[in-house]
């Protein structure tokens, strides 16, 4: 199925989205919108006038109202991470930039899908559920879907295993207090601690995965590639279009996405990420993956964590 997608925001990020997008056979129009008026019809020539190698597609920089009747709108504004900043000292600038957006995109499209990426993304998720007025269903924060990319690609580079065999996760926050619940980390139908008997077996020299290590590594990869080219762009745009596609398609799917929690795992009124089924209706609720007490724990922290910043936000 081809969609209409708005992408709100032409900076590096919405941007690479757009560009993306145009690569893909997800989008029929894309339209970009900013208040940078000379940004985004910039942006936008230069996608477009790589288009003519593909069936043809339609891509515009416009205003709020050619949002009309879009199928998913994606939200990615917000000043950027500077190096050495946390997502957390964003907060209060981000979303007051969301609170001018929210009303003028929710009235041209109740309707979509809304996508949100602006950081810090779980702050941002829970903000534009308590301020738009739409169903819960139609908001999914863009939350760990990099991040739990990030472990595939460390893992399958460390195991020597491609990465759509590796089925490991990050939960929580997109940020400091994220974890990995090992316990859900398979290489295909085998448990990640099983898996180095068998790979021995075959003569394959494995080494344990150093947990700690690989957990820093997913939390700093955003800080390491921010302070060496000055901000990410193309993994977290690469996860949005998987999103995208999985929000076009015919069945659910289930990955690591932010939604607004109700009790499952004692959490409540806060949005993180932990296994999510969404598709085509947006979000439909979290799986229960089984965690140990130590990884509910870290849960926990990460939700005690987002909701000590929500209490801090001027609404
Ligand atoms: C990232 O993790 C900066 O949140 C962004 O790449």
């Amino acid at each position: 199925m081809s969609s209409k997608i708005t992408v709100i925001g032409a900076g590096s990020v919405g941007s690479t989205i757009a560009y993306t997008l145009s690569n893909q056979n997800v989008a029929s129009e894309i339209v970009l919108i900013d208040i940078n008026k000379e940004k985004v019809e910039g942006e936008v020539m230069d996608i477009a006038q790589g288009t003519c190698f593909r069936d043809p597609i339609s891509i515009i920089a416009g205003e709020y109202e050619d949002a009309k009747d879009s199928d998913i709108v994606i939200i990615t504004s917000g000043i950027a991470r500077k190096p050495g900043q946390t997502r957390i000292e964003l907060t209060q600038t981000n979303v007051n930039i969301l609170k001018s957006i929210t009303p003028e995109i929710v009235k041209v499209a109740p309707h979509a899908l809304y996508i949100i990426v602006s950081n810090p993304v779980d702050i941002m998720t829970y903000i534009f559920t308590k301020i738009s007025g739409l169903p819960e269903n139609q908001i999914i924060g863009s939350g760990t879907i990099l991040d739990s990319a990030r472990l595939r690609c460390g893992l399958s580079e460390h195991l020597n295993v491609a990465q759509n065999n590796i089925h490991a996760y990050v939960f929580g926050e997109h940020g400091d207090t994220s974890f990995i619940p090992w316990t859900g980390a398979y290489v295909s139908g085998v448990s990640l601690d099983e898996y180095y008997d068998i790979a021995k077996s075959m003569g394959k020299e494995v080494k344990e995965v150093d947990k700690d290590a690989m957990l820093e590594y997913v939390q700093k990869s955003g800080g390491q590639i921010i302070k060496r080219k000055g901000a990410t762009f193309y993994a977290v745009s690469a996860s949005v279009c998987k999103l995208c596609s999985i929000l076009s398609a015919s069945s659910d799917s289930i990955t690591t996405v932010s939604s607004m929690m109700h009790g499952e795992y004692g959490i409540d009124d806060v949005c993180l990420s932990t296994l999510t089924l969404v598709g085509p209706n947006g979000i439909q609720g979290k799986v229960p993956m089984r965690m140990n007490k130590k990884e509910i724990e870290q849960l926990h922290k990460s939700a005690d964590a987002l909701k000590a910043v929500i209490a801090q936000i001027d609404l």
